[in-house]
């Protein structure tokens, strides 16, 4: 049965849009802040090995599973799921898997949103030039400056939430497009200038051996950060693909779609990777520097390069852009949900939701200060603590919504959304919605989602429990 539906928040115009918005929605600071930091601190080749056998085997193939059922359901996540489970003779129940996806992307977005604003107070800071001819401890204490100061954190928290709840609330499909087809490409321009820069550096050598080199003896601290990471980056896991693709026309193809985004989100942060550890081992910082490592770093190649300040305040103009239409598409789920469900406007709904992740993403601003020594999820001596204040292991606050959603909600949001598409929604109906002519390219994609992607999820975390 051709399913010729629209959504009612509306449609791409094209599967060149879609390509647009999904990797608007991928590539953000997953790929530029996140990728680096997470490499460093895991020891740098065997956690990128895991990561792209991830993206190949699991993330990829979810990602077809969420475009296919947003695809035919043409309603929110949680909708499409529900009327697809009925339309398949399966439980409805099945929805309940968008329903927490859609919690744990407005968790992300909390904290999503706090270091975007970081980058917003980059920008004034090249502006200004406060970076120029910076050493590697100047540009330690300038982050450490910024992350110390709550208000600070609050001034730009506030207003890079409250510029997503603007273009959110006047619809996703208006706007996107105009602002990406010009910023991606430039920001992967200026990407290989900082390889350019870092090709200079007389340890570019050493960067790259440091993400390629495979060392099995690590594979296991770091597999399942990999595997979460391989989530996070591409956006799968929580809905927000799937709700791209319920505005996604019907004559793309999905298959050779979701390919090119996963294949641009991918060359996007091996390219941040390669251009940023040279720098970090030129200037004597520690690769595993944490959440402040792309911070500390850049700034000193801006620091020096010619035109530096320029370039480096047009960077950090496109890094807020690449995280601005990420986090577009992470509140994207649960306002197309409360709207259908709500029948209330597009803006009130976009309004509360956004309040909502404003008020859980002070938590992560305080965690960088006066609140870091509030720790959850402690295993002491006597016992597990949920909270704890000044405990010696847990995690702040930040760091527990980090792990919370990268390696357990959108890993299992995505086992779900696999094991949905492969087993509760009937063969057919996937054949008629993925339009692959060749019966071979079909059943290898059919397969990768149906088997391997759900067994990749949980041999990941079956290892991750041996540890
Ligand atoms: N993929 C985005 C990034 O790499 C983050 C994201 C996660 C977006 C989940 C939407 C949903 O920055």
């Amino acid at each position: 049965m051709a399913n010729d539906k629209v959504s009612i928040h509306g449609a791409w115009a094209s599967r060149w849009v879609f390509i647009l918005a999904a990797t608007g929605s991928a590539v953000g600071l997953g790929n530029i802040w996140k990728f680096p930091y997470m490499t460093g601190m895991y020891g740098g080749g065997a956690f990128v090995a895991m990561y792209l056998l991830c993206i190949v085997l699991v993330g990829v193939p979810i990602m077809l599973a969420e475009t296919l059922i947003g695809r035919r359901g043409r309603q929110s996540p949680v909708n499409a799921m529900k009327s697809l489970a009925l339309e398949a003779g399966a439980s409805r129940h099945w929805s309940l898997a968008a329903l927490v996806g859609l919690v744990a992307a407005l968790l992300i977005l909390s904290f999503y949103s706090v270091v975007a604003g970081w980058s917003l107070d980059y920008i004034i800071g090249m502006g200004r030039g406060d970076f120029r001819g910076i050493s590697a401890e100047g540009a330690g204490a300038a982050f450490g400056g910024l992350t110390s100061d709550p208000w600070r954190l609050t001034l730009w928290h506030s207003l890079f939430m409250l510029v997503t709840a603007i273009v959110i609330g006047k619809g996703v499909v208006a706007g996107l497009e105009r602002s990406l087809r010009i910023m991606m490409p430039l920001l992967f321009v200026l990407l290989l200038v900082l390889l350019g820069y870092s090709l200079t550096t007389g340890h570019f050598m050493q960067g790259f051996d440091f993400l390629f080199h495979f060392d099995p003896s690590k594979v296991q601290d770091g597999i399942l950060a990999a595997m979460g990471h391989a989530f996070f980056t591409l956006s799968v896991g929580v809905g927000s693909i799937m709700v791209y693709g319920s505005y996604m026309p019907k004559k793309a193809s999905i298959g050779s779609t979701v390919i090119a985004v996963g294949l641009l989100d991918t060359l996007v942060a091996l390219t941040a990777g390669l251009a940023l550890f040279p720098i970090v081992f030129a200037a004597g910082l520690e690769p595993g520097g944490g959440p402040g490592l792309m911070f500390v770093t850049l700034p000193i190649a801006f620091g020096t390069i010619a035109f530096g300040q320029i370039v480096g305040l047009v960077f950090f103009v496109l890094v807020a852009i690449a995280a601005w239409s990420s986090s577009i598409s992470m509140l994207e789920p649960a306002v197309a949900y409360f709207v259908e469900r709500s029948g209330r406007s597009r803006a009130l709904v976009t309004g509360m939701l956004a309040l909502f992740c404003w008020v859980v993403g002070m938590g992560t601003v305080l965690s960088f200060n006066i609140g870091a020594e509030a720790k959850f999820f402690v295993f002491a001596e006597d016992g597990f603590h949920l909270y704890q204040w000044g405990a010696e292991g847990g995690r702040n606050f930040f760091d527990s919504i980090d792990y919370l959603t990268s390696r357990i909600l959108l890993p299992l949001g995505g086992l779900a959304f696999a094991l949905f598409a492969g087993w509760a929604m009937n063969r057919e109906a996937v054949r008629d919605e993925l339009a692959i002519k060749s019966p071979l390219l079909f059943n290898l994609l059919y397969w990768l989602v149906r088997v391997v992607a759900p067994v990749g999820v949980l041999i990941v975390f079956i290892a991750e429990l041996s540890k």
